[in-house]
C-alpha cells in the first residue's frame, strides 16, 4: 500500500490529479492536503470524496511544524506537490503571497520529506521514495517569434509568479544535489478544462460571453500561449511519477500554440453555436484593455523528451478539448455560481473549522 501526499488537490489541476489517482490506484491511500484558499474548492472532488482510498487534510504548507508532524504521522512514500499561488495578475499585486506559498511552502515540504526519508549525501538516493514537484513553463521566460523551451533552456522568469516558481524549482534541485532527495520536476504549458477558477483567460471568457459581459483582451491580444487539456496534464503526471527517472526534468505540452486573439475568436464561435446566437455575436464583446505589466510575449514547449522516453502524448485536439470545456461550464452552472458568489468557501471553511 502506497501512501501518497498530493498538495493543492482542491485546486484546478490538483483535483484532476487526485481524481485520476483515486480512481486508478485502489491500493494507494491518497491524501489531499490543501489550505482551501480562494482557488481551492472541494466541490471539485465531490465524486471521489467518499472513496475509501481518499482523505482530505486541511492545512497550510507554509506552517513548518504542521507539515513535519504530518510527515511523521503518515510516512508518505510519494509527494506530488501542486499547491501554489498560481495567477500572474495576483502575483503582480501581491508578490509576497507567492514567496510564502510557492517558495517557503515548497522548502517546508522538502525539509519534511528529507527528514522523514532520512536523506543525506552520505547515503544513496532512495529509489522507493519520490518528491514530484509540479512546475510551469513560465520559469523559462518569454520567447520571440520562433523557438521552443527545452528542459535545458536557462531559467529567465519575468513575473513575480514565475520568479517564485523558478525559485522553488531551484530548491528542489538543490535538495537533490545536496541531500540526495529523490526528486522529479515537470514544467507544463498553460492548462485549460473543467474546474478552472474563472480568473484565468478561458473560464473567465466563457463566463463573460454567457453573461454578455466585456471580454478584456490585454494589449494587442497578440500574445501567444501553448495550451494543454488539464486531464492530459494529469495523465502526464501519472506517467512521470511512475516511470520518470529520478533527478530528471520533463517538459509537458501539446505543441499547441495560439495567439490570444485567435483563441478568443474560436471560443466566441463555439459559444455562439452552443448558445444559439448568430455567428459573430459574441465577438462583439471583445474589448482591448491596458496591457499586463511585463506581459510575456510567447510560450512554446518542446515536449519531445516526455513523448519519446515515456510515450506520453495528448489525447485530444485543442478544438475537442475546448468544446468539452465549454460544455462543462455550461452544464455546471451551479459550480460557477458558487465560485463567483463565494458560497463555496463559506460552506467548506465552516465545515472544516470545527474539526
Ligand atoms: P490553483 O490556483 O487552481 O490551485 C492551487 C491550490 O493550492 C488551491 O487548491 C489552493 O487552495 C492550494 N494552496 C495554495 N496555497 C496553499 C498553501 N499555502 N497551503 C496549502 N494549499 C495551498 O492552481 P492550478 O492552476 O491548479 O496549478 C497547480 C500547480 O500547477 C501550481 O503549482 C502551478 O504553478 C502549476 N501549473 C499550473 C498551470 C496552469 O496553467 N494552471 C500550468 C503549469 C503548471
Ligand atoms: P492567464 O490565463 O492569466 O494565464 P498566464 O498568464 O499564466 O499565461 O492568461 C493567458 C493569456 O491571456 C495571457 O497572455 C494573458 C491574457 N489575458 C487577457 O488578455 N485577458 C484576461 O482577462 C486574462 C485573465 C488573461
Amino acid at each position: 500500500m502506497k501512501k501518497i501526499l498530493i498538495t493543492g488537490g482542491a485546486g484546478f489541476i490538483g483535483s484532476h490529479v487526485v481524481r485520476l489517482f483515486v480512481n486508478t490506484y485502489a491500493d494507494y491511500e491518497v491524501y489531499n492536503l490543501d489550505k482551501l484558499t480562494y482557488a481551492g474548492n472541494l466541490e471539485n472532488l465531490k465524486d471521489v470524496e467518499n472513496k475509501p482510498n481518499y482523505k482530505f487534510v486541511l492545512g497550510d504548507i507554509t506552517d513548518a511544524e504542521f507539515i513535519n508532524n504530518l510527515f511523521e504521522e503518515h510516512k508518505f512514500s510519494a509527494v506530488v506537490h501542486l499547491a501554489a499561488e498560481s495567477h500572474v495578475d495576483r502575483s503582480i499585486s501581491n508578490p509576497l503571497d507567492f514567496v510564502f506559498a510557492n517558495v517557503i511552502g515548497t522548502v517546508n515540504l522538502l525539509n519534511a520529506a528529507k527528514k522523514a526519508w532520512g536523506c543525506n549525501k552520505d547515503k544513496p538516493v532512495p529509489t522507493d521514495r519520490i518528491f514530484y514537484h509540479v512546475s510551469t513553463d513560465e520559469v523559462y521566460g518569454s520567447l520571440g517569434e520562433t523557438g521552443f523551451f527545452l528542459e535545458t533552456t536557462p531559467y529567465d522568469p519575468q513575473s513575480p509568479y514565475s520568479a517564485s516558481k523558478a525559485s522553488s524549482d531551484h530548491f528542489v534541485r538543490a535538495y537533490n544535489n545536496t541531500y540526495n532527495l529523490p526528486v522529479v520536476i515537470s514544467n507544463c504549458s498553460n492548462n485549460y478544462g473543467a474546474n478552472q477558477f474563472p480568473e484565468k483567460l478561458i473560464p473567465l471568457f466563457i463566463h463573460n460571453i454567457k453573461t454578455n459581459k466585456a471580454l478584456p483582451v490585454y494589449g494587442d491580444g497578440k500574445y501567444t500561449r501553448d495550451w494543454l487539456w488539464v486531464a492530459d496534464h494529469a495523465r502526464a503526471i501519472d506517467v512521470i511519477l511512475h516511470k520518470g527517472e529520478l533527478g530528471e526534468t520533463y517538459n509537458i505540452g501539446g505543441f499547441n500554440e495560439w495567439q490570444n486573439i485567435e483563441l478568443i475568436k474560436l471560443l466566441c464561435k463555439i459559444m455562439d453555436k452552443k448558445l444559439g446566437r448568430a455567428e459573430g455575436e459574441s465577438e462583439k464583446l471583445i474589448t482591448y484593455v491596458k496591457d499586463r505589466p511585463g506581459h510575456d510575449k510567447r510560450y512554446a514547449i518542446d515536449a519531445s523528451k516526455l513523448n519519446q522516453k515515456l510515450g506520453w502524448k495528448p489525447s485530444v485536439t485543442f478544438e475537442e478539448g475546448l468544446e468539452k470545456t465549454v460544455d462543462w461550464y455550461l452544464e455546471n452552472e451551479e459550480w460557477l455560481r458558487n465560485v463567483t458568489s463565494g458560497e463555496y468557501q463559506k460552506y467548506y471553511t465552516a465545515q472544516y473549522a470545527t474539526r
